[in-house]
């Protein structure tokens, strides 16, 4: 697969882009969320071009992308009146509902499974690029299996260049985080992946919706296949530390890896900024109440961390409500589970 002439396209060469998904190529696109990595979704050899280019385990299904409200039943079928609610809501935009599938969707995407993901974005050049093709497009986040989510072209083209056809720039995106994922087809529905839109939301759209992205019995088989795996993780070792307020545990974790002989970044809020101790790398998520800025920032400076090759990345850890809760969850994956709360001393190794 590596040794295609990967090309960089701008909105301007729309036209481009949509022949090359007419072709059954892949081409990489701007979302309100992330970059996804898009090919024509009714077609098993385009579909195949994705995973080959990822690196992804083929269980692992698809998000399909689609324009308007009005093509969904060509995809899926049966659903429930409060998937209707949630469609009303938040689409277009960071929401993904898995519905039953309709047979035209091969099981290259689903995964084998007899359901389908499927999201609006809410994106002008991700708009355009599905009306003037007038294609679903099957779009996993456009990164190399394990790394961290694209939020811009240039991340895409550090991952995939000369293993797609093609990257559309349409600059970063403003969510910066992936699609909550909620599971539509029993009741009561549940979320099986945090995203852009919050828990809460979503809940104050169906009051019964449960949070099923909680950690996942040893024995329980994933409802989202995706959450079995290791996932956003740079090359440097990340590590989360919780109810630290003044930074104690975080600047000794520091100074300690930087005696070691370390580079080491920190990751705090901008109030923190002042705290890191020298030496280490300031990797500043934004003002400490403006999650949105946070959530956007985060694969950002997780990419940050290995551009300036940093071995280890301690985090401050964030209040696990809205916004929160989907950036504490892509931390933890992130960390391969190093979280350790500076109150109980639970957790983490004993760096
Ligand atoms: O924001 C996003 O969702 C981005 C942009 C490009 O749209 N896409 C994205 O795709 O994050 P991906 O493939 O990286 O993550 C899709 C998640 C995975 O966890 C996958 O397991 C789950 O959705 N998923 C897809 N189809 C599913 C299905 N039929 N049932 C349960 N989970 C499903
Ligand atoms: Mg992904």
């Amino acid at each position: 697969m590596p040794g295609l002439a990967t090309r960089l396209l701008t909105p301007a060469d729309m036209d481009e882009a949509v022949r090359l998904l007419h072709a059954g190529e892949v081409v990489a696109f701007p979302t309100e969320t992330v970059y996804g990595l898009g090919a024509n979704a009714l077609r098993v050899e385009a579909v195949s071009r994705i995973y080959a280019a990822k690196g992804r385990p083929s269980d692992n299904p698809l998000i399909v992308h689609a324009h308007h409200r009005s093509q969904i039943h060509q995809i899926a079928r049966e659903w429930h009146s409060d998937a209707d609610r949630l469609m009303n809501a938040f689409w277009p935009g960071p929401l993904t509902l898995v519905l039953p599938k309709q047979a035209v969707v091969p099981y290259a995407v689903s995964g084998g499974l007899d359901t389908v993901a499927v999201r609006i974005p809410n994106h002008p050049v991700a708009l355009r690029l599905l009306a003037e093709s007038g294609l679903f497009l099957a779009a996993p986040s456009a990164n190399v299996s394990g790394r961290p989510s694209p939020t811009r072209a240039e991340h895409v083209w550090q991952d995939l260049y000369g293993r797609i056809a093609a990257v559309l720039d349409g600059g970063p995106c403003g969510c910066g985080v992936e699609s909550s994922v909620v599971d539509c087809t029993e009741t009561p529905f549940r979320l099986l992946r945090p995203g852009g839109v919050t828990l809460e939301a979503l809940q104050a759209c169906v009051p019964s919706l449960l949070d099923g992205s909680v950690a996942v019995l040893p024995d329980e088989v994933p409802r989202s296949p995706g959450m079995k795996y290791q996932h956003y993780s740079p090359t440097a070792d990340v590590m989360v530390i919780l109810h630290d307020p003044d930074l104690q545990l975080l600047r000794a974790k520091v100074e300690r890896a930087q005696r070691a002989g370390q580079r080491v970044g920190a990751m705090v809020v901008s109030e923190h900024r002042s705290l890191v101790p020298a030496g280490a790398l300031v990797l500043d998520m934004g003002p400490r109440d403006d999650l949105p800025r946070i959530a956007q920032s985060l694969f950002h400076l997780l990419r940050e961390a290995d551009a300036r090759r940093l071995d280890a990345v301690f985090v401050e850890g964030l209040p696990e409500t809205a916004l929160g809760r989907t950036v504490m969850n892509r931390l933890r994956k992130a960390s391969g589970g190093k979280i350790v709360d500076a109150e109980t001393m639970q957790g983490g190794d004993d760096r």
